[in-house]
């Protein structure tokens, strides 16, 4: 970590490049050798015992620093207390209601190793899988590298997931011990999450022991023998334990990510490649310096909250910030008012947050002191120019950077953005730039060729990279199939791209049946198989629209059984139904009941058309159409209710 700001540079926003040598030889020399460049990255952790090889790449499968041992809560919690960081401040925790609580590294060591001794003693053991249901409270980053002491591997399930996500992900992992809270609060009400977590451990049988940390205080149920209170736990827990050294290739996380079929993938990621991959990243991104204070938005429950708020920053011995509830709770300028309470640095946040800011008008943020902010960050979607434009004008004051980062929960950590960390970059709105050093990112089209410059195609990866997941739990046939069967010898994101006529890359939204929803990632099979989970209905078709906000929203068509009548009440239980089947991130924005859904010969069913129809575009090319007339009736139904809604 840097100590003083010399090399951030102010950065242009026009589109002269000047040379950017430094980076330019950087990304060159790191393509050339990536062993000799990941291995130099690999020396600024601390290892019990350096690797052996850099890289064993038998593909599709790569070991990073085999040999190697580390830790990873030692990496971000024992080495700063070695250090004055000891009584640097790890975390401000802010709240919904507005109380907050403020860890020094070295609680943060205290309080991780209380943990880790309790998990130990209720018999959890290297390698064992251990479900971490909690809303953003510091007990869940505690949780998180306290299972890394103790080569336990956590599997964060975002508590806005229902029941049976966690059940299914609890029975596939495992796990024997689920850590909830008493409930949440989310704009000003509670979340029950210990009764859902109730009615997850009723269907696992895996589950066979509940901790619960008590936040909202009111009354749950605990079941003799099964469920403990997290403070009586730790009454008993030692102050002082010793983290586990363990291998280098050692899963440190499994998290569950949507994919194109139904099922969600477990993605695997391991310790040392992992935590080399985003201690590098970090400090080329966001360039933080000892006194910088870090916000990183995202809930810890998807892959952001892991690397950007959890491993990356703590690894870096920096300061981050946690904020437990709703962005307008109690009143629209909450972040700004966190930003300025803390005297925020960083600022990394979706662009669906910051459409939502712009929707609410410029005023609310210039009514703080927004100056201590010098970089923003945006991640999870495409950022719209008009979106950047505004961030960087109205909260940056045209003062801060924007790094646009474009990464994936199987990427691990950020792979393509601007680096102020290693050189000041000039930006294109809407563009996120260039790859990071050792990340080989290109841009084919379907035959495998690189396309030209303005032209679409499909992103990918041709070198492995220490953050990549290292499988997908307990399928690596569908890992070998979702990513390195599409380009022989690449690995394939999912993602449309195009690299303009100066190698600055541009991400366009998903090439599959992806969702990205408010930034969150939903697959369409998986939303549809638990819409015909509904009684009523028969099929069902799931398309995303755009969005203003949410970049894209839900609609859902449906044919419902013979008995059944279309009605707004059973249009409400099919939208209850998706909540409590998923969680509320999967509920659909419209839905419409059709007689029946528009198929190929084959009985696929042309999402392409659906799609279309959702926007309201022209359905293009139907010669393959079965049912032709089920187009219009879709697009009927569709018109027909958008205008008795008075759009
Ligand atoms: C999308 C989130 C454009 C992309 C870290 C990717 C982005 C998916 C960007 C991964 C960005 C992420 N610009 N699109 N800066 N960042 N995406 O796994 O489609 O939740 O494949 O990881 O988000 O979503 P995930």
């Amino acid at each position: 970590m840097k100590q003083t700001a010399e090399s951030r540079g102010a950065l242009a926003t026009d589109v002269r490049i000047w040379p950017v040598r430094r980076y330019v030889e950087m990304h060159r020399r790191s393509l050339e050798d990536i062993e000799r460049f990941w291995s130099e990255q690999a020396r600024k952790l601390d290892w019990y015992k350096t690797w052996d090889r850099v890289l064993d790449w038998d593909f599709p499968h790569a070991r990073w620093f085999a040999g190697g041992l580390l830790n990873a809560s030692y990496q971000c919690v024992d080495r700063h207390v070695k250090t004055w960081r000891k009584s640097k401040v790890a975390i401000y925790w802010e709240g919904e209601g507005g109380e907050s609580r403020v860890l020094s590294y070295s609680t943060l060591y205290r309080e991780v190793s209380r943990f880790a001794s309790m998990l130990k003693r209720l018999g959890i053991k290297k390698g064992d899988c251990v479900v971490l249901y909690l809303p953003m409270i510091p007990e869940l980053p505690v949780a998180m590298l306290a299972c890394a002491r103790i080569g336990a591997i956590h599997t964060v399930i975002f508590s806005g997931f229902s029941a049976q996500s966690i059940s299914e992900r609890a029975e596939e992992t495992k796990a024997k011990l689920l850590i909830t809270a008493d409930g949440g609060y989310r704009r000003g009400k509670t979340i029950p999450l210990k009764q859902i977590a109730d009615e997850a451990v009723s269907i696992s049988p895996s589950l066979e022991t509940m901790v619960v940390v008590k936040r909202t205080g009111e009354p749950v149920t605990m079941q003799d023998g099964r469920d403990h209170w997290l403070s009586d736990l730790l009454e008993e827990a030692d102050m002082v334990f010793e983290p586990e050294p363990v291998e280098s290739e050692h899963p440190l996380y499994i998290l569950y990510t949507s994919g194109t079929t139904g099922r969600p993938k477990g993605i695997v990621h391991s310790t040392g490649g992992y935590l080399v991959f985003n201690h590098a990243a970090y400090e080329w991104v966001f360039d933080v310096r000892e006194e910088s204070v870090y916000w990183c938005t995202a809930d810890v429950g998807w892959v952001t909250g892991h690397s950007s708020i959890v491993y990356a920053p703590l690894s870096h011995g920096a300061a981050i910030v946690i904020y437990e509830g709703a962005p307008d709770y109690p009143t629209v300028d909450r972040w700004w008012d966190i930003v300025e309470k803390y005297g925020v640095s960083v600022l990394y946040t979706s662009p669906t947050a910051i459409r939502m800011f712009m929707a609410q008008g410029e005023d609310i943020p210039a009514r703080h002191d927004l100056s201590s902010l010098e970089l923003l960050g945006s991640v999870g979607e495409p950022i719209n120019p008009e979106a950047w434009h505004w961030y960087y004008r109205v909260i940056g004051q045209e003062r801060c950077p924007i790094v646009d980062t474009w990464w994936q929960t199987e990427t691990g950590g950020i792979m393509i953005s601007p680096t102020p960390g290693i050189e000041s970059v000039p930006l294109k709105p809407g563009s996120v730039t260039f790859p990071l050093p050792g990340v080989d990112a290109a841009v084919l089209d379907y035959d495998g060729n690189e396309t030209r410059p303005g032209e679409t195609g499909y992103l990918v990866i041709r070198k492995p990279w220490p953050g990549m997941l290292v499988d997908i739990y307990g399928d690596p046939d569908r890992y070998k199939e979702s990513y390195w069967s599409q380009y022989p010898g690449c690995y394939y994101t999912g993602d449309y791209a195009m690299k303009d006529e100066d190698g600055y890359f541009w991400l366009l939204g998903r090439a599959d049946e992806v969702l990205k929803v408010a930034g969150h990632r939903l697959g369409t099979t998986e939303l549809e198989d638990a819409a015909v989970a509904h009684p009523a209905v028969v099929e069902a078709a799931v398309a995303g629209r755009p969005d203003e906000v949410k970049g894209e929203g839900i609609v859902l068509f449906v044919t419902l059984k013979a008995d059944e009548q279309p009605s707004t009440e059973l249009e409400k239980d099919l939208v209850k139904h998706m909540r409590q089947t998923i969680g509320p991130v999967a509920s659909p924005d419209e839905v419409y009941f059709v007689g029946s859904l528009p198929k190929t010969r084959s009985g696929k069913i042309m999402r392409r058309v659906l799609k279309a129809v959702a926007a309201g575009a022209s359905v293009g090319d139907m010669t393959t159409l079965e049912n032709e007339a089920s187009v219009e009736e879709v697009r009927r139904a569709y018109e027909g209710l958008r205008k008795a809604a008075g759009d």
